[in-house]
């Protein structure tokens, strides 16, 4: 069971720590681990954030736990140097098309939430982000118009099949939960909208349990803080899910808290290869002073473990072990605590 291991920037390499004690001590057998840089790191030691070693290990393995990229020295580089760039040529490099970031209330953190604490009880939501299109993926540049000024520009686009198979991951979904899937979109104004709702709708024929339904997404922002309790799955382009997760984090209680797996088609003997990371960044405000959450980073570990290894009774002892802690205090200063990086590792284990 192959897996690379790159811990990237800022709080990376602190969290990843972490994480690597509690798969440790787990002591499953047969596994061979790769450490490579990527981001900043990559680039300050290979002159590349993505270095063609740490790629091919990823290519080679049957996961990649990732930490976080993103360096301020690193700002000004030009893009395809920036640490950003190392993630996003993983999705695409490996067709890592279907993000998953679950936002659930931890029993006991209702009180943290940005939220009142009965509305915030009731989030048990799942974010589908599609992660190899949109915004993100199209033509870009800055140009200089023909009266002289500057014009930034981003091509937003989305092809149908792209569409079809993020559609089906969402209706997948929600077939194992409580069967109602939100497509959030601007249909209203974008063409690339417009689209995909249609291939969603043309999609949902395929799957008459489901109920789907249909927001925007400056309503679904409101929603999401108003009532985040009516959503079960949640599907969405790029750009969309990349903002509304961040959110979702904090209604939960903090952005330390939230993991994801990003999975494409590709299939290994052991499971479904995919890239596990925490949703938040490299946090460059506090690294290095031990004080950053590694609890995304741990649950994004389980998600591994049940995505990639099929080892669905040790995610699930490792998420106990994280809500165990949680719902004993155990709380970084993310959480309005004084826990840091070590002490909840720490707990986290001795909860295992
Ligand atoms: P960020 O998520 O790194 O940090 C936002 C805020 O949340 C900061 O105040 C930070 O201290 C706090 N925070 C984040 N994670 C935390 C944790 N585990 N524990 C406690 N506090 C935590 O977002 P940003 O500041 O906008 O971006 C910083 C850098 O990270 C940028 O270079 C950005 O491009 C990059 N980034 C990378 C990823 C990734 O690697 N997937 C994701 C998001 C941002
Ligand atoms: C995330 C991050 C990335 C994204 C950045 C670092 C490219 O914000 O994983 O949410 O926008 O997808
Ligand atoms: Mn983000």
């Amino acid at each position: 069971m192959k897996i690379a291991v790159l811990a990237g920037d800022g709080i990376g390499p602190e969290i990843m720590e972490q994480a690597l004690r509690v798969l440790d001590r787990l002591a499953l057998p047969g596994l061979e681990l790769t450490s490579c840089d990527v981001g900043g790191a990559g680039y300050k030691a290979h002159g590349h954030p993505l270095p063609p070693a740490t790629l091919a290990a990823a290519k080679a393995a049957d996961a990649v736990l990732f930490g976080a990229v993103g360096d301020p020295d690193c700002d000004n580089l030009e893009r395809a140097l920036r640490p950003e760039q190392a993630i996003l040529g993983l999705r695409r490099e490996l067709e890592l098309f279907a993000n998953l970031r679950p936002a659930t209330m931890f029993k006991g953190l209702e009180d943290m939430s940005g939220l009142k604490p009965e509305i915030a009880g009731a989030i048990d939501l799942l974010i589908v982000r599609e992660l190899n299109g949109d915004v993100y993926f199209g033509d870009k540049g800055i140009r200089t118009l023909d009266d002289g000024r500057r014009q930034g520009w981003d091509m937003m686009a989305y092809a149908e099949d792209e569409v079809r198979r993020i559609a089906h991951v969402g209706f997948r979904a929600a077939q194992g939960r409580a069967k109602k899937l939100c497509s959030v979109d601007k249909a209203n104004v974008l063409e690339t909208s417009q689209l995909w709702r249609d291939v969603v709708i043309e999609t949902a024929a395929e799957y008459p349990d489901v109920e789907l339904s249909h927001m925007y997404v400056d309503n679904a922002a409101m929603q999401l803080v108003r009532n985040p309790g009516q959503f079960d799955v949640v599907v969405t382009g790029n750009l969309f899910g990349d903002i509304l997760s961040d959110q979702a984090s904090m209604c939960v209680g903090s952005i330390g808290l939230l993991a994801s797996a990003s999975l494409g088609a590709e299939l290994t003997q052991y499971g479904t290869k995919g890239l596990y990371e925490p949703i938040h960044g490299s946090a460059p405000d506090i690294a290095g002073q031990g004080k950053a959450n590694p609890m995304a980073m741990i649950l994004s570990l389980a998600m591994m473990l049940r995505h990639s290894f099929s080892l669905e009774a040790q995610a699930v002892r490792i998420e106990a072990a994280v809500a165990g802690a949680l719902g004993d205090g155990v709380l970084g200063g993310d959480l309005g605590g004084n826990a840091g990086t070590a002490e909840i590792g720490e707990a986290v284990l001795a909860r295992l």
